[in-house]
């Protein structure tokens, strides 16, 4: 072996002890210490950053003093209040911040129950954990990226699966809540459900309960909640109905399903009133 020894490339863990005693040496001659040199320039840059939030803070408090015509206060860095947020809408589909579509498709294309723990813990930490290992498993020096096809191939094929995931993310078609009030005149012909118990059913369709419940078919059963499509015949009453809704666990001890209170009378009122009306098929 001895005799090859000159022809051969120098062994990658001697080139790096040279690296590092390179290194040393630098540091030695022409380094500064942390303190003062480096806590200066950090401590003079984040107090820049603070500043400049401060500022923003005060710009955008100050320069809302004129009444908008919704009667939200506008300044120049948008309204200082807007209205009240509404916890019994049904318009509002949550929607992540762009930055996290791709997630939001994984959480797609993984299905609930059985594989939804791979789509929210497993993909992103293997993910992550392969970033943080980078600098402990890719040790050779190389940097051209011709040289290095698996880290390329890699890093590009990351790139690809983020942004198609993440273009499939944006233009997904709108959340359940579209699919389920895609099923409400079949529900509405298949139950003969009277005119004032049809608000009830697009409410239904729209305010999470086939998350837990199924109605004729729709929705998944979950935590145990009964199948809902001839809930009627039991006969609980409109104030039963009402009264659950308002607070489950009160009428029901023990029940996890949520308090529906936040729908208001009104809402309330139109779902105890399909709920009645629900017969099963008829
Ligand atoms: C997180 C799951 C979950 C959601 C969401 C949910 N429920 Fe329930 N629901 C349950 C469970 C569990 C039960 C059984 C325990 C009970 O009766 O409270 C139940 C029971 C019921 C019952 C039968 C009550 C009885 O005494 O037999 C009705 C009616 C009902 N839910 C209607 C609804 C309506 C309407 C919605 C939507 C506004 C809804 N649920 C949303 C879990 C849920």
């Amino acid at each position: 072996m001895a005799a090859h020894a000159g022809s051969e490339k120098p062994r990658p863990i001697d080139e790096r002890r040279a690296g590092f005693a390179r290194y040393k040496q630098d540091v030695k001659e022409r380094g500064k210490p942390f303190y003062p040199y480096a806590m200066f320039h950090d401590t003079v840059m984040s107090l820049v950053v603070v500043s400049v939030i401060v500022a923003l803070a005060c710009i955008w408090k100050w320069t809302s003093w004129a009444p908008h015509h919704d009667g939200t206060h506008q300044g120049l860095l948008g309204p200082e209040y807007t209205a009240r947020a509404d916890p019994g809408t049904d318009n509002f589909v949550p929607r992540p911040d762009w930055y996290f579509y791709f997630l939001f498709y994984l959480l797609r294309i993984f299905k609930w129950p059985e594989s939804v723990f791979l789509g929210t813990v497993g993909v992103p930490t293997i993910a992550l954990l392969l970033l943080i290992g980078v600098p402990f498993y890719d040790l050779r020096r190389e940097r051209r990226l011709l040289r290095r096809p698996l880290a390329a191939v890699g890093a590009v094929l990351v790139v690809l699966s983020m942004a198609v995931l993440t273009w499939k993310g944006a233009t997904a078609s709108e959340a359940l809540a579209s699919e389920v009030i895609a099923d409400v005149p079949h529900w509405i012909s298949q139950e003969k459900l009277p005119p004032q118990a049809q608000p009830g059913a697009k409410l239904f369709a729209v305010a999470g309960c086939t998350a837990c419940h199924t109605y004729l078919g729709t929705g998944s059963s979950n935590l145990g909640a009964p199948d809902l499509t001839a809930i009627g015949t039991r006969n609980l009453g409109i104030q039963f109905q009402i009264n659950h809704l308002k607070c489950p666990s009160c009428v029901n001890p023990g029940s996890p399903m949520p308090k529906f209170a936040s729908l208001g009378d009104k809402r309330l009122k139109q779902l105890a009133t399909f709920l009645e009306a629900s017969k099963g098929k008829q």
